[in-house]
C-alpha cells in the first residue's frame, strides 16, 4: 500500500474565496477521495496564508490586531470547505504556533549552515503603497499604480538560491513528472536559462512587522512566501514528535494555479534541497477559471462566489461542473448558462432520469424489492462489461490527471444503460406480465447504477450517497471501494429499494428556451445571397446513424437522438416527434449539419441538426441511398 499526500496552495486569508480557490480545493478533494477509494493511505492538506502586508493593512483599517483579523477572515474558508463537503485531513494556518516554530527552526538551521547571509537590497520603494518595486516594474519612473517611488538601499537577509540553479535544472531534466503539465515544465526550464538571483527572505520590521521574526535578528520578519511554502511540511509534523512526517513526505501532488508556478517550482525545490529534504513527486499547475472570457478580479467585480452557486444550485451541481468542465492544465470559462446546460444534460436528464425510472419500476412491479436477474444474455453481459470497464479506466484517468475524461466515460455508461433500458422496453414487459425478464432488466440497470454511483461518488458525494442508499446498499457500503466497482453483482436481490424523488431536479432557466428552427422551404426568400463552395463545406454535412431516440420531457414535438458520426457519438434534439416515432428512427442513416454551434433546447444539449424536407405539417427525413455508416461527408 502506497501513501498519497496532496496539498492545495494556502490561500491569502484576506481575500474572500471565489470559485478559482474552490476549484483547487475541490480538485484536491476529488483526487484524495479517489485515492481513498483505491485503498491508499491518504492525507489532504489545505489552509491559509496569514502573514504579510495585506492582512496587516486590513487589520489596521478595521482597528483590530492582524491576528484578530485573520481569526475572523479564516472562517470564510473553513465554512466554505465544510459546505462544499471538502474532506481535508489537515488545515494549516501560518499563524499557528507549530508552523511558526518550524519556520523559525529552518531559518536558524539555514543561517547556521551559511545558506542564509546578510546583504544589501536595493529597489524602488513606494511610501504611499508601502511596497517595493524592481527597476523592471516601474512605469515612467513611477510605480505601476502611479505613485512616486524612491530608491532605497537597505540591509536584508538572502537565501543562497542561485547556488542551486544547475542542480535544479538537472533535477527537472531527470524527473519528467516533477512539473506538470509538460508546457509548464518548459516554462520553468525557460526561466532557468537566465541566471537566478539569491532570494531576499527578510523584511525590516520598521516597514512591516506582521510576520515570523528571524531567529537570528529580531529587527526583521520573514518574507511571506518563504514562510508560506513551509506549510507543506509543517502541516504534516516536520520536526515534530510523531511519525507523521515520514509517513507522508514527500508529497504526491502540490496542486497550484499557474499564477504561482515560479514560487513552487524554483523557490520551493531549492529551499527543500537546502533543508536536505526530498522533492515532492509532482507540482501540478492548472489553468484559470475565467468569468466568461475575462480574468476574474475583485476590482472588475466579476468574481463568482462559490457559496452563492452552492445555495442556488446545490453543492454537487457546483462540484460536478467544476470537475467535469475543466481539462486539467487549460483555462476554462465559467458561465451560469454552461453550468446549467451541463447539469441538465448529464445529471438531470441522463443520470437522474435513469435512476428515477429504475426505482419507479421496481416500486411498481416488485413492491420496491429488488428482483433477481433470471435470464442474463448478451445484452446484459455487454452492459456489465461497459460499466466495469469504466471503473478500471477511471483509475487510469485519475492517475493521468484527466478527471474530466474519466467523468465523461462514466456518463457514457449511463447513456449506454439508458439505451439498454429503452431497448429492453420494461414498460411493455410489465404490461405483458413478463416478470422474469422484467426482473433481469431492472436488476441489470440497477447494477449499472451501483457502479456509476460509486465511480461518481468522489465528485458528487451527497447525491451519489443518496443514490446508493436508494439502491438498498447497506450503510457501510455507501462509501464505495474500488474493488467492488470493477466487479458485477454487488446488489443483493431481495433487498429493499428506498423511494427516490427528484435526485437532480431540472434547473429551469429564466430565459426562454430556443427551439430548433424548422427547415423553412415554404416561402422562398426573394433575394438570396449566393454562397461559395467553402460555405457548404463549412456546414460539415455528414451521414449519421441513429442509435437511440427518446422523447424530450414536457416537449411533445421534440425527440432526443443519439447519433453515430463514425468517429464520435453525439446527441441532437430534433422537432420531429409529431411525424416520427422513436422506433422509426433507430438504425436509420440520416444527414446532419455537424459544424453547428451546440445549443440547448428545452434544457437538453443539441450538438448538430438533422436535415428534413418540410411542407406545412408534412416532414420527410433526408436519408442516403443504400447501406451507409455514419461519418460520410455530403458533397
Ligand atoms: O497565491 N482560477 O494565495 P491566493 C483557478 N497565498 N484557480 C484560481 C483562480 C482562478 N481564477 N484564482 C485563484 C496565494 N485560484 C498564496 C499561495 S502557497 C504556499 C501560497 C487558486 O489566495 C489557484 O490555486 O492568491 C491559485 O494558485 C491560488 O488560488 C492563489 O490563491
Ligand atoms: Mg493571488
Amino acid at each position: 500500500m502506497s501513501n498519497f499526500y496532496v496539498t492545495t496552495p494556502i490561500y491569502y486569508v484576506n481575500d474572500a474565496p471565489h470559485i478559482g480557490h474552490a476549484y483547487t480545493t475541490l480538485l484536491a478533494d476529488v483526487l484524495a477521495r479517489y485515492h481513498r477509494l483505491m485503498d491508499e493511505a491518504t492525507f489532504f492538506l489545505t489552509g491559509t496564508d496569514e502573514h504579510g502586508q495585506k492582512v496587516h493593512d486590513a487589520a489596521l483599517k478595521a482597528g483590530i490586531s492582524p491576528q484578530q483579523h485573520a481569526d475572523r477572515t479564516v472562517l470564510r474558508f473553513i465554512e466554505l470547505w465544510k459546505r462544499l463537503e471538502v474532506s481535508n485531513d489537515g488545515f494549516i494556518r501560518t499563524t499557528e504556533e507549530t508552523h511558526r516554530r518550524v519556520v523559525s527552526e529552518i531559518l536558524r538551521d539555514l543561517w547556521e549552515r551559511g545558506e542564509i547571509y546578510k546583504g544589501e537590497y536595493s529597489g524602488w520603494y513606494s511610501v504611499r503603497e508601502e511596497r517595493f518595486y524592481t527597476e523592471k516594474d516601474l512605469v515612467d519612473g513611477m510605480s505601476p499604480e502611479g505613485t512616486p517611488v524612491e530608491r532605497v538601499v537597505e540591509e536584508n537577509y538572502f537565501f543562497r538560491m542561485s547556488r542551486y540553479q544547475q542542480w535544479l535544472i538537472d533535477y527537472i531534466d531527470e524527473h519528467p513528472e516533477f512539473i506538470q503539465p509538460e508546457f509548464r515544465r518548459n516554462e520553468t526550464l525557460g526561466a532557468l536559462k537566465q541566471p537566478i538571483r539569491d532570494l531576499c527572505i527578510s523584511r525590516p520590521k520598521s516597514r512591516m512587522s506582521w510576520g515570523i521574526e528571524l531567529p537570528f535578528d529580531n529587527n526583521y520578519v520573514c518574507y511571506v512566501w518563504f514562510d508560506a511554502l513551509v506549510n507543506y511540511i509543517s502541516g504534516i509534523g516536520f520536526r515534530g514528535d510523531g511519525e507523521d512526517f515520514d509517513r507522508w513526505w514527500p508529497a504526491s501532488y502540490h496542486l497550484i494555479g499557474k499564477d504561482i508556478l515560479t514560487t513552487h517550482t524554483i523557490y520551493w525545490p531549492t529551499m527543500l534541497q537546502a533543508i536536505g529534504l526530498p522533492q515532492p513527486r509532482t507540482i501540478f499547475a492548472h489553468g484559470w477559471w475565467l468569468t466568461g472570457e475575462a480574468k476574474m478580479s475583485k476590482s472588475v467585480g466579476n468574481v463568482v462566489d462559490p457559496m452563492a452557486m452552492a445555495d442556488r444550485y446545490g453543492v454537487d451541481a457546483l462540484r460536478y461542473h467544476l470537475l467535469a468542465d475543466m481539462t486539467l492544465g487549460n483555462d476554462a470559462s465559467f458561465t451560469e448558462e454552461k453550468f446549467i446546460r451541463r447539469y441538465n444534460a448529464d445529471l438531470a436528464n441522463d443520470l437522474g432520469n435513469l435512476a428515477s425510472r429504475v426505482a419507479k419500476m421496481v416500486e411498481r412491479s416488485f413492491d420496491g424489492v429488488l428482483p433477481a436477474p433470471a435470464d442474463t444474455g448478451a445484452d446484459e453481459q455487454a452492459l456489465e462489461k461497459h460499466a466495469t470497464a469504466a471503473a478500471t479506466e477511471m483509475i487510469d484517468h485519475v492517475l493521468s490527471m484527466s478527471l474530466d475524461r474519466g467523468i465523461a466515460r462514466v456518463l457514457e455508461t449511463v447513456r449506454e444503460t439508458n439505451r439498454y433500458f429503452d431497448r429492453a422496453a420494461p414498460w411493455t414487459l410489465a404490461k405483458k406480465g413478463d416478470l422474469e425478464r422484467l426482473g433481469t432488466v431492472l436488476y441489470t440497470a440497477a447494477e449499472s447504477l451501483r457502479v456509476v454511483s460509486g465511480l461518481l461518488f468522489p465528485v458528487i458525494p451527497q447525491k451519489m450517497g443518496e443514490l446508493r442508499r436508494t439502491l438498498g446498499l447497506p450503510e457501510e457500503k455507501i462509501e464505495p471501494h474500488f474493488s467492488e466497482l470493477s466487479k458485477w453483482g454487488g446488489l443483493t436481490p431481495g433487498s429493499r429499494l428506498a423511494p427516490l424523488s427528484g435526485l437532480f431536479p431540472r434547473i429551469k432557466k429564466a430565459k426562454p428556451a430556443r427551439e430548433p428552427a424548422a427547415p423553412s422551404t415554404e416561402t422562398a426568400p426573394t433575394e438570396v445571397e449566393l454562397c461559395e463552395i467553402g460555405d457548404v463545406e463549412k456546414l460539415g454535412l455528414t451521414t449519421a446513424v441513429v442509435l437511440d431516440a427518446r422523447p424530450v420531457e414536457d416537449a411533445d414535438r421534440l425527440l432526443r437522438l443519439e447519433i453515430d458520426l463514425g468517429t464520435e457519438k453525439r446527441q441532437i434534439v430534433a422537432g420531429i416527434a409529431k411525424q416520427y416515432s422513436p422506433d422509426q428512427l433507430v438504425g436509420r442513416t440520416i444527414v446532419v449539419v455537424a459544424n453547428l454551434q451546440p445549443a440547448e433546447i428545452r434544457g437538453v444539449r443539441s450538438n448538430g441538426m438533422l436535415l428534413a424536407a418540410k411542407k406545412g405539417k408534412k416532414l420527410r427525413l433526408l436519408t442516403v441511398d443504400g447501406e451507409t455508416p455514419g461519418g460520410w461527408r455530403i458533397s
